[in-house]
C-alpha cells in the first residue's frame, strides 16, 4: 500500500509534457519538457558519477542518455530541490529551494512576460510573448570548443590530410563579423550529433 502511495505520489509530481516554462510554472526536479517532435528533453540529470544535478537537453528515448546542452555545467545543483523558470527581468534562472539563484542566462531584458521553451531542433529559447522575440537562446551558449578551421577543414588533427573529405562546412560573413558551422548528416536520421570527447576527440555519433 505504502509503495503504492509513493508510486502514485512519483507520477503526479513526474509530469512530462511540452508545456513552457514561464513565471506562474517552474520546471522542477523530476519533470521535464519535451521539443513537440519528441526528440529532444530538458530536465535535471546526474551524470554516472555523482550526484549533483544539471539542467540539460538530451535526446529523448535513447539509453544510455546522450546530453547535448548543459545550462549549469560549472555550477551543478547540490540539493534536493531545484527550480528551473523566468526571473521577473526575464532572464532565465535555476534557483535552489532557499530561493537563491544557481545559475541564470544573466541577461536581463525589459520584457514584462515571456517564456521558454524548447525548439524542435533541440534550442531552448527565452521568446518575449509581446514581440515574439527571441531574448535568449542554448544556441547562442554552447558549451565546448571546436579547433581552429582552416577553409575545409579542422587544422592539426591527425587523419585529417589534403584528400579528406570534411563533412563540416563554415561560411564567413566577414562585414558582419558572424559565422555559422554546419555539418552534413552521414546517416539519414535525426538523432546525429558531433561531440567533443574528453580526450579531445571530435566524433559524428
Ligand atoms: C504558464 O504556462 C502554463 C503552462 O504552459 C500556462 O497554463 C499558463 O497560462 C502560463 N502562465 C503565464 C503567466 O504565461
Ligand atoms: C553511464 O553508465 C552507462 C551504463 O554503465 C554507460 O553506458 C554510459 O556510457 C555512462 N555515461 C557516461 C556519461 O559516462
Ligand atoms: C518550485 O516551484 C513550485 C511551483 O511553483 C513550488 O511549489 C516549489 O516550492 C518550488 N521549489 C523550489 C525549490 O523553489
Ligand atoms: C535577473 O534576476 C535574477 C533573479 O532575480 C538575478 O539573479 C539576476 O542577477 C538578474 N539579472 C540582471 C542582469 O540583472
Amino acid at each position: 500500500m505504502l509503495f503504492f502511495l509513493c508510486f502514485l505520489l512519483i507520477s503526479i509530481f513526474s509530469t512530462c509534457g511540452n508545456a513552457d516554462i514561464n513565471t506562474s510554472s517552474p520546471l522542477s526536479i523530476g519533470q521535464t519538457l519535451s521539443s513537440p517532435n519528441g526528440v529532444y528533453e530538458l530536465g535535471f540529470f546526474s551524470p554516472n558519477n555523482t550526484l549533483n544535478k544539471y539542467v540539460g537537453v538530451w535526446f529523448k528515448n535513447i539509453t544510455p542518455q546522450v546530453v547535448v546542452w548543459v545550462a549549469n555545467r560549472d555550477k551543478p545543483v547540490t540539493k534536493t530541490a531545484a527550480n528551473l523558470t523566468i526571473s521577473s527581468n526575464g532572464s532565465l534562472i535555476l534557483l535552489d529551494g532557499k530561493q537563491d539563484v544557481i545559475w541564470s542566462t544573466g541577461e536581463a531584458f525589459t520584457s514584462k512576460k515571456c517564456h521558454a521553451e524548447l525548439l524542435d531542433t533541440g534550442n531552448l529559447v527565452v521568446t518575449d510573448d509581446v514581440s515574439g522575440k527571441t531574448l535568449w537562446q542554448s544556441f547562442g551558449n554552447l558549451g565546448n570548443t571546436i579547433g581552429p578551421w582552416a577553409k575545409t577543414k579542422f587544422s592539426g588533427i591527425p587523419g585529417i590530410d589534403a584528400s579528406y573529405v570534411s563533412p563540416f562546412t563554415v561560411v564567413q560573413d566577414v562585414e558582419k563579423g558572424t559565422a555559422s558551422f554546419s555539418y552534413s548528416q552521414l546517416r539519414n536520421y535525426k538523432l546525429s550529433y558531433v561531440t567533443l570527447t574528453s580526450e579531445g576527440k571530435m566524433k559524428i555519433l
